[in-house]
């Protein structure tokens, strides 16, 4: 997309901020730059509680539990600070995941040593009621793409609890192999944690036609890799 171009999902939204306009855009979903606009649509799912139930799905600490208090105020804080971090041993990508044009979730893309190294990780969450219909792989396929054909990555990286049987199944379903494991802590708990790695090689063997990045040149010196 042209630096000052109208966003095709509202028209007028454009930003001074080039990953605010980023787009990778798939056959079912559009990953949107996440904006405040976009945020602000989702503070209702969020303060509704992204989890309610086991196995917890997020690490501490975490403003995604049904009973986190000001959950909406520190995802907020934690985005906002997050979209202000970026220098050359870190930067993370927000993405506000759009289904119809509806904001349903988020798909981040992080990058550690990122030009050094060519490494990315990856989160992601969606609302409750849009689970398990296949979203949770495109939106990862979606923001792989971006990673490996926008941004020329060597390998990505994804971790879950082990019992996060979604999350690790969308990761075995595009490619990735098991990593080893670690451990982290949810809701004040030990629990041990799953870790993949996709190569480069490997998402090459399954590389899509049909997703589209717009905005990827404008974002390259934001993130230092012009
Ligand atoms: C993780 C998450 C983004 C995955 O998205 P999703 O749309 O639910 O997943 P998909 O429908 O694309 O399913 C991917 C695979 O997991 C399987 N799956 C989905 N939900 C499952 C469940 N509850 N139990 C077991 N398998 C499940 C699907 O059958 C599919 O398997 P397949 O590749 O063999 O077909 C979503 O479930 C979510 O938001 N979970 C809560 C937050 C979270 O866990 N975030 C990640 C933190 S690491």
């Amino acid at each position: 997309m042209a630096a000052g171009a109208a966003r095709a999902y509202g028209p007028g939204v454009s930003h001074s901020y080039p990953p605010l306009n980023l787009e990778v855009r798939t056959p079912r979903l559009t990953l949107a730059g996440a904006s405040d606009e976009l945020l602000e649509r989702l503070v209702p799912t969020v303060r509704a509680g992204v989890a309610d139930a086991e196995p917890w799905p997020f690490d501490d600490p975490s403003s995604f539990y049904q009973d986190s208090p000001d959950r909406e105020w520190r995802w907020l804080r934690a985005v906002w600070a997050g979209r202000g971090r970026v220098n050359e041993s870190f930067w993370r990508l927000y993405f506000v995941v759009l289904l119809d044009g509806e904001p349903v979730g988020m798909q981040d893309l992080i990058g550690v040593d990122f030009a050094k190294y060519g490494t990315v990780t990856s989160f992601s969450w969606l609302a409750p009621g849009h689970r398990g219909h296949g979203l949770g792989a495109e939106m990862r396929a979606a923001v792989l793409h971006l990673a490996f054909a926008g941004l020329g990555a060597r390998e990505a990286e994804s971790d879950a609890f082990a019992d996060n049987r979604a999350s690790n199944k969308v990761s075995r379903s595009l490619g990735y192999r098991p990593n080893g494991t670690t451990w982290d802590t949810r809701r004040g708990e030990a629990a041990p944690i799953q870790r993949w790695l996709l190569t480069r090689a490997a998402w090459e063997q399954a590389r899509r036609t049909d997703i589209e990045l717009l905005g990827v040149e404008e974002c390259l010196p934001v993130l230092g890799l012009a």
